[in-house]
């Protein structure tokens, strides 16, 4: 299946594995971490972003793909409906139904709330989904949530929000808890109790995980216990507009039906965005893990009635994206193959940085490793680096590959690579948006009864999340969410419902100069592998 070139590369690979084998890489310092940074991760790249006219973030940089959606047009004119007419009257809307949008449906079913859960595409089609490698909790002895809330806080460069990175942690034990209870099979050691790993910048071995599918196996779960609940579900009806009241409240959402293309109209006491992140946006060119659904169309609802974003110009390049072959191009080869102790190696067989270092510091010396030093493979149209997955039954033991990793042991199968035998070709894949909407403690925005959960949130992680703080965030913020969306709307007297913040972000539009063809929600990707594009040096 690999080159000619590419085999004699691998022999150099080949050649130094048993003196990597034994050799203790050390992790970089603090200095030199952010020059790495500042001069290779795409975050730094200033072409990258584009500074935002109007709206809550004005004067702010963004990604340009991003801020073309935040500065598009309305998909309705203010006058086009009559929000009289109503589809569908509830308490609690939830927009998206992924991990997040699932448990908080759970929860304000619990809190008693009449719901209505909206996706885009159908019920768990999300990244939870496609998460691989595990959710963190600090749930063992050795282990606590300080020790958690440190290693999350230096990740993000210490700029995640106290209040919501305190609320992660300190709830992550009874996420495990909640999640196991529902029915999610985590891997177990004989005895019972869990199997953690580490993970890139955790201090502790606290990955729990299910396998290398650790989202599919929750987002089953979920699906099924909104599903036993009978809780209202409609696919493939995504929310195009947020309503709000004539007090400045909530009111509910526009949704469009995608096989119809009817306008529905939905009366909502209160209201959660919970429609995930960004990657089928291909910031700078990057291919990406990420689901199809991922257009950042909750970032652009949420962005027209008032709503801030904080770091939404910090992203997160997973590491470790397929390079190779091509039919799996920018897929995830998740950061537990590393943790389990595969060496990331270049063309000449040299590890050149610890495999275990925080994702942005990671994505950045792969990048400088191709770039500035040369020392890449060609691959396809751009050149990539070995992850040594050999290494791993090799220091764990054989059989540890197909145990603790047979999704991605299957997915290489299918094109010729046994990854217990042979090295795979990486690089920096877009993965995760680390910033979002900004929310309180409680999960709500400065909208009343306008709530967020999951990617769509910002701050939680800071500039950087740490692996395994995502499938944890979605449970704990989508709980959050959920009760206290379900006990708001419980004290709610909605007003008039109108779309007149259409008719005031039209007239800032104009206001700005801006003249624009886009309309917004993007809703559906612009097919691109993104390859052409990619960021060298
Ligand atoms: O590498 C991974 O398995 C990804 C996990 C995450 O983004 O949390």
């Amino acid at each position: 299946m690999y080159t000619s070139e590419m085999l004699a590369s691998m022999k150099n690979v080949e050649k130094t594995r048993n003196e990597r084998l034994h050799a203790a890489i050390s992790r970089m310092g603090a200095e030199e971490k952010d020059e790495l940074l500042q001069e290779f991760h795409p975050d730094y790249r200033s072409s990258g972003f584009q500074v935002l006219k109007v709206g809550p973030n004005k004067g702010s940089k963004v990604p340009v793909e991003l801020a073309e959606l935040l500065e598009g047009h309305s998909r309705l004119h203010s006058d086009q409906l009559d929000l009289n007419q109503v589809d569908y009257d509830v308490d609690v809307l939830i927009i998206g139904g992924g991990g997040a949008g699932a448990s908080a449906a759970i929860e304000a079913d619990n809190g008693g709330a009449k719901v209505l859960l909206v996706t885009k595409l159908r019920m768990g089609d999300a990244n939870t989904m496609m998460a691989e490698g595990g959710i963190q909790a600090a749930d063992k002895a050795n282990d606590s949530p300080a020790q958690h809330y440190l290693d999350a806080f230096g990740g993000g460069h210490y700029s995640n929000k106290p209040e919501l990175l305190e609320k992660l942690v300190l709830d992550g034990p009874l996420a495990i808890k909640w999640l196991s209870d529902l029915g999610v099979m985590f891997d177990k050691e004989q005895d019972g109790t869990m199997v953690t790993t580490h993970g890139g910048g955790t201090s502790r071995k606290r990955m729990h995980a299910c396998a290398d599918y650790t989202g599919a196996e929750i987002m089953r779960v979920l699906r099924d216990e909104v599903s036993n609940r009978g809780i209202k579900c409609i696919d493939y009806a995504p929310a195009i507009e947020l309503i709000l009241d004539d007090k400045g409240h909530i009111g509910g959402a526009v949704l469009e039906d995608l096989d119809s293309h009817e306008h529905l109209v939905v009366r909502a006491k209160t209201v959660i965005i919970a429609t995930g992140g960004a990657g089928r946006l291909h910031y700078q060119g990057f291919p990406t893990s990420n689901h199809y659904g991922a257009t950042a169309d909750g970032l652009v609802l949420g962005y027209r009635i008032g709503t801030e974003l904080i770091y939404a110009d910090a992203i997160q390049y997973h590491p470790t994206g397929v390079a190779y072959p091509a039919q799996i191009y920018g897929a995830l080869v998740t950061e537990k193959v590393r943790s389990l102790g595969a060496q990331l190696v270049n063309s000449e067989g040299q590890a050149f940085m610890h495999p275990l270092e925080t994702r942005d510091v990671a994505a950045a010396s792969i990048i400088r490793e191709c770039t500035a030093r040369h020392k890449g493979v060609p691959a396809l149209d751009g050149v990539a680096l070995w992850l040594d997955t050999p290494m791993i039954d090799i220091l764990s033991g054989e059989g540890t590959i197909a145990k603790r990793l047979p999704g991605m042991l299957r997915m290489y199968e299918k094109f010729g690579i046994d990854l217990r035998k042979e090295p795979i070709l990486i690089y920096p894949t877009l993965h995760y948006q680390n910033g979002g909407i900004l929310v309180d403690s409680q999960a709500e925005t400065k909208v009343p009864g306008l709530y967020v959960a999951g990617e769509a949130v910002g701050g939680i992680h800071g500039r950087n999340r740490l692996m395994g703080n995502s499938l944890l965030d979605i449970i704990v913020f989508g709980r959050i969410a959920g009760r206290n969306a379900a006990a708001s709307s419980a004290k709610c007297e909605l007003g008039r419902l109108t779309l007149a913040h259409i008719d005031k972000f039209e007239a800032e539009l104009k206001a700005a100069g801006i003249e624009t063809t886009v309309v917004a929600p993007k809703l559906l990707p612009t097919y691109t592998h993104g390859r052409q594009a990619r960021v060298e040096k």
